[in-house]
């Protein structure tokens, strides 16, 4: 399986700071917004990792590529020229994941729960063993702002919508999505939306046609958050501060995963520390790098 990380996209919705800078090199507390929906990846043990970007952002991008090279991943980007919508940036990633399963991440997201990684570890070998979709569902007060999965008692999805105006559910389908190789052939096929978007909702639709679209709920020990606008922004690093510093450890640390991984030895651990020192990344990167018994 490879991983395709959409940080793409206008941003418009986090204006005037992104006017500025591509949204998901904007800090979420204490490191880029980026490193959550690559943690994802990393926890999964996925090295080949594609970000779809818009133009003008690779030289940004290419400094970071050096990072993650050194956590032992393999990252590439492809270019989108125009912000279409995100069946049209899955598409982008073709020559990466032709052939492959596909572990799909918007930028935006971040996602954190107890068994988090159990969870999509057990989606991940689902769609690798059986092929379809896996999407996840999130309680949400507001349905009409994001994609909305319907599905009955059983669990079987019933249907899948773009910011409906009358959704038929309040679960909302996060920016985490297992697919099969057969996504690129169905986003081949998505007509552009009411609001002119190639939605990855329309890819999805066409999985549940073929009655291999499942859903998997995320109950209340998670907290999901889209940060694409100013107040979700905010409290998606008001929640990472908070327990961060509660239970002394990190979320999307990503020179820890490494570590934990067995990517990187102690000794390069430690390097990596060196120019952070002065913070209090640095000193947790040292004591992860120090510690006798691993953290849980
Ligand atoms: O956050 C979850 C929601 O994300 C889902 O429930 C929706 O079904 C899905 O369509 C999406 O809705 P948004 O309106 O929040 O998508 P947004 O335009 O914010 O883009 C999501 C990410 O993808 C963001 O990190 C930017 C990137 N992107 C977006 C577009 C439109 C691209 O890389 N290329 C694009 O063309």
């Amino acid at each position: 399986m490879k991983a395709v990380i959409l940080a793409g996209g206008s941003g418009t919705r986090l204006y005037p700071c992104t006017e500025l800078i591509n949204k998901h090199l904007l800090p979420i507390y204490n490191k880029p917004m980026l490193y959550y929906p690559i943690s994802l990846a990393m926890l999964l043990k996925i090295k080949e990792i594609v970000f779809v970007l818009n133009p003008g952002d690779e030289e940004v991008f290419k400094k970071i590529f050096i990072r993650l090279k050194r956590l032992g991943l393999n990252p590439d980007f492809v270019i989108q020229e125009k912000p279409r919508g995100l069946a049209d940036a899955l598409l982008k990633a073709e020559p990466y994941v032709k052939n492959s399963t596909i572990f799909l991440l918007l930028g935006d997201n971040l996602l954190y729960g107890h068994d988090l990684i159990n969870v999509l570890a057990e989606a991940k070998k689902e769609v690798e063993e059986n092929g379809g979709a896996t999407v996840f569902g999130y309680y949400v007060h507001d349905p009409h702002r994001f994609g909305i999965v319907e599905f009955d008692r059983a669990g079987k999805v019933l249907s899948i919508e773009e910011k409906p105006k009358n959704p038929k559910s309040h679960y909302a389908a996060i920016g985490i999505y297992f697919l099969d190789s057969k996504a690129l052939e169905f986003a081949k096929r998505v007509k552009p939306s009411h609001r002119g978007e190639l939605e990855i909702t329309s890819v999805l639709e066409q999985y549940l046609q073929q009655g291999i679209l499942r859903v998997k709920l995320l109950g209340r020990g998670f907290a999901w958050f889209d940060a694409g606008t100013h107040d979700s922004f905010l409290e998606a690093g008001e929640f990472v501060a908070t327990i961060e510093r509660k239970t002394g450890l990190m979320i999307a640390c990503l020179e820890e995963i490494a570590y934990r991984n067995g990517w990187i030895n102690k000794e390069e651990l430690l390097e990596l520390a060196e120019p952070l020192k002065k913070t209090a990344y640095g000193k947790y990167l040292k004591r992860i790098a120090e510690e006798k018994f691993y953290a849980l």
